[in-house]
């Protein structure tokens, strides 16, 4: 496995890797939700590359950018023995040098939801990714679905930008109490980490009253949040199309229940799709990501 500071020896390596080549960006810390990411790509791609990158540009002032989980050394191992052939963990000054001042815009969807909680966020995912497709030209990227949002602006850039890239999204992994994997779960005490499973089981209650015939979101919302651990604090719930990440009041498909919550000073997100409108509504279930390319 060969490990790249810098795009010229990214370029380097790239030139001679059989295609389809598959590119897994990730920001390290990595979980078993990360390493089914490689196993997709290992399982489509002839060559596969990781990036390790904590990207400055994603974090707003006052969040987790220094304390974000670094742990280099690990992750090498595992992406090691999960059968990477290239790692890209450039510095950021390698990614922004002095002079810096480009960015990519995702439009008004990186402004929703998530964007509205972190102005600037998806700026900054998107001027990072397109700057590792760029540097290591993938045929394939590989992301989370929990990241719903994020997977949302990828598709509208790659697709308003022409991007020779296809996006592939894998299911969201999950503990056995249903919360999602996340890096930042390692941030919680055992008492926030109790009270966590209750986002995934808020989702799984709007899903269940829209399958049960409720055609009103806030409705719907309302029935999932009573099911919140009150030591939670709402950040959102609602039901949104995943493209789009608009909240028409009525629910239609395709809908994704999509949730976001605080214990103590770390928000936690996740989703669900609605996978069943209320028969009569529509002519058939709606499946928001079977685990194949999006
Ligand atoms: O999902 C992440 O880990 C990050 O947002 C990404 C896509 C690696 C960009 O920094």
């Amino acid at each position: 496995m060969l490990i790249a500071r810098t795009p010229g020896q990214v370029r380097e390596a790239v030139a001679g890797f059989a295609r389809p080549l598959g590119l897994v960006p990730t920001m390290g810390a990595l979980h078993a939700g990360h390493l089914a990411l490689v196993r997709r790509a290992r399982e489509e791609c002839r060559t596969v590359a990781a990036s390790i990158f904590v990207n400055p540009l994603q974090f707003g002032p006052g969040e987790d950018y220094d304390r974000y989980p670094r742990a280099f050394e690990g992750d090498v191992a595992a992406l090691r023995e999960a059968g990477v052939d290239l790692v890209y963990a450039p510095d950021a000054a390698t990614m922004y040098p002095p002079g810096f001042g480009a960015a990519v815009d995702p439009g008004p969807l990186g402004e929703r939801f998530e964007g509205a909680l972190r102005p600037g966020h998806f700026r900054g995912v998107a001027t990072v990714c397109v700057k590792l497709f760029a540097t290591v030209s993938p045929d394939r990227v590989y992301f989370g679905a929990k990241d719903a949002q994020q997977v949302a602006v990828l598709a509208r850039i790659i697709a308003d930008l022409n991007l020779p890239v296809e996006l592939a999204v894998c299911p969201t992994v999950r503990e056995p109490d249903g919360l999602a994997l996340s890096s930042r779960n390692v941030y919680l005490d055992a008492e926030q980490r109790a009270a966590a499973p209750s986002i995934h089981r808020a989702l799984e209650v709007i899903v269940a009253a829209v399958r049960d015939g409720e055609t009103d979101r806030e409705r719907a919302v309302a029935r999932g949040r009573a099911e919140l651990a009150p030591q939670l604090r709402e950040a959102y719930l609602d039901i949104v199309d995943p493209a789009t990440f608009a909240a028409p009041r009525d629910i239609r498909p395709p809908a994704l229940a999509i949730a976001s919550a605080w214990a103590g000073e770390t928000r936690l997100i996740d989703n669900e799709p609605i996978v069943a409108v209320p028969s009569g509504r529509d002519e058939a279930p709606v499946l928001h990501d079977s685990g194949r390319s999006a």
